[in-house]
């Protein structure tokens, strides 16, 4: 088949925030304990972070991480995590039924992220925590000094603020499973009063209120308007959550499955501004897509876990090779709405259904998804442009009939970067670039990552099963994922 992939120096989409490839560490599972910190480890620094983990995520490139959660968030005492590690309790951790040590907190993670050369996206309690508790944690962190809370972050070793500039108001606030969980009245008044005290505490930082936990959720629709009723001139994005796995093994359907992201992403833009009209206001609601990736592999080995470990190994998914084109059409679809989604963080990092695996005591390896995050992040920076591809289509189970191949292109300085997907599982594509008003192009790179065996993995003895190799520049092999690089001359 052909593929023809057109796309106009004029009808840009809009500029990428690079805040678009974030991701996420939770106190979840090996996430924290045995992934980013193992004092003892072979690699181990002076503060207990695993330099091979450190090397891996940097090489990633993630410039924003969200921290402390999740689910994890909603029972947290922000104060358990900072100070003499000696003297921090232990505590139960009701979201994920484990035994927390507060060895990391807030103070180990900002040290942790400027290593990794990347900012902190700090979530804030508003289960059981309060607006109140909230502003305090932003004190702890932004303020210069002169105020207990501030004196009490340089005594700990800190002596300039964190600027921390991003921060969630609360998780998943609409799910029945969230500790603190509330109705979208309850949780817009929270909101609101959180974002003012945090904001007058810090008047430079942004604030993300919760949107609906997925998409399928009963409330979603009304939770957005309700939330957004009460909150929107204080606040500065909304969130979206979305999660995808192969369930039926079906995989033609699964690899069509960004078309539920991107109808997610349309129906929250339209909410927002029909939420901006009602209230007749100047400001648009940005989106946040601070938890997006597959996971699915795990769930049925999660029930075996017995509860009340320390790092006990929850939501360790395996990824295989079709997941991993899966998340090349995910990241494809956020860069196509990269004038409202300015945010977006693959959840998660590290061990926790993760790109970077590790052994406790042992080795760090990329996983499958790990090669389309890492092109996308370093090469599709700058102008999203409006791209049309003209190729077969297919029919993708309950996602209806899609086109075979998923693209964009992107302006970056005097590059021209195109991602793409060929979706057919049958057929090679003929690529037919029609790329206007950049001039000459030269091919610079073609990079594939290509497996007969859509379920392949990698593994710690077996690290780079899958991995990229060179293309022809001509051809999207069947069951691909590109990334094209050309230079222009205009
Ligand atoms: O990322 C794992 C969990 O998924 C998070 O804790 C929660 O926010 C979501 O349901």
């Amino acid at each position: 088949m052909r593929a023809k992939i057109f796309a106009d120096r004029a009808f840009p989409i809009g500029e990428i925030d690079p805040r678009l490839y974030g991701s996420f560490i939770e106190h979840l599972g090996r996430a924290v304990y045995g992934g980013i910190y193992e004092p003892g480890h072979p690699t181990a620094d002076e503060e207990g972070f695993r330099k091979d983990v450190l090397d891996l995520v940097k090489k990633l490139g993630v410039p924003i991480v969200r921290y402390p959660g999740g689910n994890f968030v909603s029972g947290y005492r922000w104060e358990d995590g900072t100070g003499d590690k000696s003297k921090r309790p232990r505590r139960a951790e009701l979201a994920w039924n484990s035994i927390e040590t507060n060895q990391v907190g807030i103070d180990e993670f900002q040290s942790w992220a400027k290593k990794a050369d990347s900012q902190v996206m700090m979530a804030v309690n508003l289960g059981t925590g309060t607006p109140r508790e909230a502003g305090d944690l932003v004190e702890y962190c932004n303020f210069p000094g002169g105020t207990e809370l501030s004196d009490r972050r340089r005594k700990n070793g800190f002596e300039k603020p964190f600027g921390i500039r991003t921060w969630c108001l609360g998780n998943e606030m609409d799910g029945p499973w969230q500790i603190g969980h509330k109705t979208a009245e309850e949780y817009g008044r929270a909101a609101c009063e959180a974002a003012k005290i945090m904001k007058l505490a810090d008047p430079s930082i942004e604030v993300i209120a919760c949107g609906s936990s997925h998409s399928g959720m009963p409330t979603f629709g009304t939770w957005e308007m309700e939330v957004l009723d009460r909150c929107y001139e204080q606040v500065d994005y909304l969130s979206l959550h979305s999660y995808y796995g192969n369930r039926s093994n079906d995989t033609a359907e699964y690899l069509g499955c960004c078309r539920d992201m991107d109808e997610f992403i349309r129906s929250v833009e339209a909410i927002c501004d029909a939420v901006k009209a009602v209230k007749r206001s100047d400001k648009t609601m940005y989106l946040s897509f601070d938890e997006w990736n597959v996971w699915f592999h795990s769930n049925d080995a999660d029930k075996q876990i017995a509860p009340w470990q320390v790092a006990p190994p929850l939501l360790e998914d395996i990824y295989t090779f079709e997941d991993a084109l899966v998340v090349g059409c995910l990241l494809i679809t956020l860069l196509k709405h990269a004038d409202r989604v300015k945010i977006a963080c693959l959840a998660q990092l590290v061990n926790v259904i993760a790109p970077i695996m590790t052994e406790t005591g042992g080795r760090a390896w990329a996983q499958t998804i790990f090669w389309p995050f890492l092109q996308a992040s370093a090469h599709a920076r700058g102008r999203a442009m409006l791209t049309r591809v003209d190729c077969p289509s297919y029919q993708a189970g309950k996602y209806g009939e899609m086109p075979a191949v998923e693209a964009i292109a992107v302006e970056n300085g005097g590059e021209l970067t195109v991602l793409a997907v060929n979706r057919s599982l049958e057929e090679d594509a003929e690529l037919e670039p029609d790329l206007r008003g950049w001039g000459n192009m030269t091919l610079l790179e073609h990079s594939q990552l290509y497996c007969e065996d859509l379920k392949a993995v990698n593994t710690a003895a077996d690290p780079e099963r899958v991995k990229p190799e060179a293309g022809d520049g001509k051809t999207l092999r069947r069951h691909s994922w590109n990334l094209l690089r050309y230079r222009f001359d205009q």
